[in-house]
């Protein structure tokens, strides 16, 4: 078990490149497994829910190597369909896994996914889809047994809710199916189209990504190609939150201002300075932050779920009340008890949290609840009088690369100690 030491304090400063997005990266490493060649993935992100989708990988036969953040996976030879339980477990986007299982192999078994306690992780939607496609599902003890004796069928799918890993799912089983598929109400994600530009640089023929209406035309096979994974979007927002919780500036590079167009009116509603060209984002929170009146998560291009966390650290030391609507995961304010430790004055009431600005936060023993609650902590304490201790950091490495070494390297004083 290790847990970080942050004492606060410092105003962050300097500039840092973005790392690899995180959810980007692991549907194309599922996506890897259609190719059934060498594929080389460059900026793909050094964490521990990546090295748990190699292992699958592997454990499905293919041979993946990681090294300077490049993933090379070879997906030649499978030896499986079969995703066992403990790697299911996991995380949660294990279950994009199912779609590229079966495009390759017409098969697949798994259990039902793990991952961070949102609250409901379903995937009716994904199994609703797979079967309008030609996939008999059964479920025992647990365990999916997925099965398309006559092969995968293209067909018109709509979504109830634009899910991001249900779109994946589709796409990935239907970049071979026989004939056309189209997701309407998909999800609009930069991930979504990250993904179909990979696709389609293994040979796929997708279009309308990022639109809402995604076309898949079936083709026979695939072949590996060499990808760039985009820049994450909610790692930016987190460095920006940095910034603004500790009243420093940054200067972000490899960034990509288009992925971030509504998480930067709410810092600027908070008083912060903020400079967008090509692929830098600058922002300065000079001046004291100042509440903003109602943040609202929402599918892509609205605010994202993600980054409800860490702008809510910031916001607990802005002068005033912000108002904060979680629209999409039901249990998803786990780290507010935590904030409320450390000084914060935070409510919450369902979906509403009401975040009353507080002059000071203070230094205390905390623990991460989910990846971006713990995200969260960090930054708040960052921000904080005096020294905190936050355990679980698990759940923080597996989307953020080397959390301790990145604040360090924009003034931060943080050290990872084993408890
Ligand atoms: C992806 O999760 C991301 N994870 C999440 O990021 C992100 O918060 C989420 O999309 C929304 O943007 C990855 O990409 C690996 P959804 P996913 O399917 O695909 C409900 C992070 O912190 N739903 O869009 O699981 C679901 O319960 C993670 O990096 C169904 O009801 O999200 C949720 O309430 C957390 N039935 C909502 O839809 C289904 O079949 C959004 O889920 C599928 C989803």
């Amino acid at each position: 078990m290790q847990k970080l030491i942050i004492r606060g304090g410092g105003r962050v400063r300097g500039e840092i490149s973005v790392q690899g997005a995180k959810n980007s990266a692991l549907p194309l490493l599922a996506g890897c497994l259609l190719a059934g060649g060498e594929t080389t993935l460059y900026n793909c992100p050094e964490l521990s829910d990546v090295f748990a989708a190699c292992r699958i990988l592997s454990c499905l036969g293919c041979k993946c190597s990681f090294r300077n953040n490049t993933a090379t996976i070879n997906s030649s030879e499978l030896t499986g369909c079969e995703v066992p339980d403990e790697l299911m477990r996991e995380m949660r986007s294990s279950i994009v896994f199912l779609g590229a299982v079966l495009g390759r192999t017409g098969e697949c078994r798994l259990s039902f996914p793990g991952g961070c306690e949102l609250g409901p992780r379903p995937i009716d939607m994904h199994l609703s889809a797979l079967r309008q496609m030609g996939v008999r599902i059964t479920e025992e003890h647990g365990i999916l047994h997925c099965t398309c004796p006559r092969g995968l069928k293209g067909t018109k799918i709509t979504l109830s809710f634009p899910s991001v890993g249900a779109t994946e799912n589709i796409m990935l089983a239907a970049a071979l199916a026989e004939g056309e598929t189209v997701i309407y109400n998909a999800a609009r994600e930069p991930e979504i189209c990250d993904l179909g530009d990979f696709l389609n640089a293994c040979g796929a023929k997708i279009s309308g990504c990022g639109s809402g209406t995604v076309i898949i035309s079936g083709v026979k096979e695939l072949h590996g190609c060499e990808y760039t994974v985009m820049s994450d979007r909610i790692a930016a927002a987190t460095l920006m939150a940095a910034a603004a919780v500790t009243g420093g500036e940054l200067s972000l590079l490899n960034a990509r201002c288009a992925d971030v167009q509504s998480v930067i009116p709410v810092f600027e509603q908070m008083g912060c300075g903020i400079f967008c060209c090509k692929d830098r984002i600058f922002i300065s929170a000079k001046k004291p932050l100042k509440a903003v009146k109602t943040v609202r998560t929402m599918p892509y291009p609205g605010f994202p779920t993600d980054a409800q966390a860490v702008v809510m650290a910031a916001l607990a030391k802005a002068e005033g009340a912000s108002v904060m609507v979680e629209n999409i995961f039901e249990n998803r304010y786990r780290h507010v008890d935590e904030l409320v430790r450390m000084g914060a004055d935070i409510k919450t009431e369902g979906k509403v949290a009401v975040i009353q600005g507080v002059k000071e936060l203070y230094g205390a023993s905390v623990r991460a609840p989910d990846l971006r609650g713990g995200a969260a902590l960090a930054l708040a304490a960052m921000g904080a009088q005096g020294e905190t201790s936050l355990e679980n950091i698990k759940f923080i490495d597996r989307g953020y690369e080397s959390i301790e070494k990145t604040l360090c390297a924009i003034g931060g004083d943080v050290r990872r100690v084993n408890v």
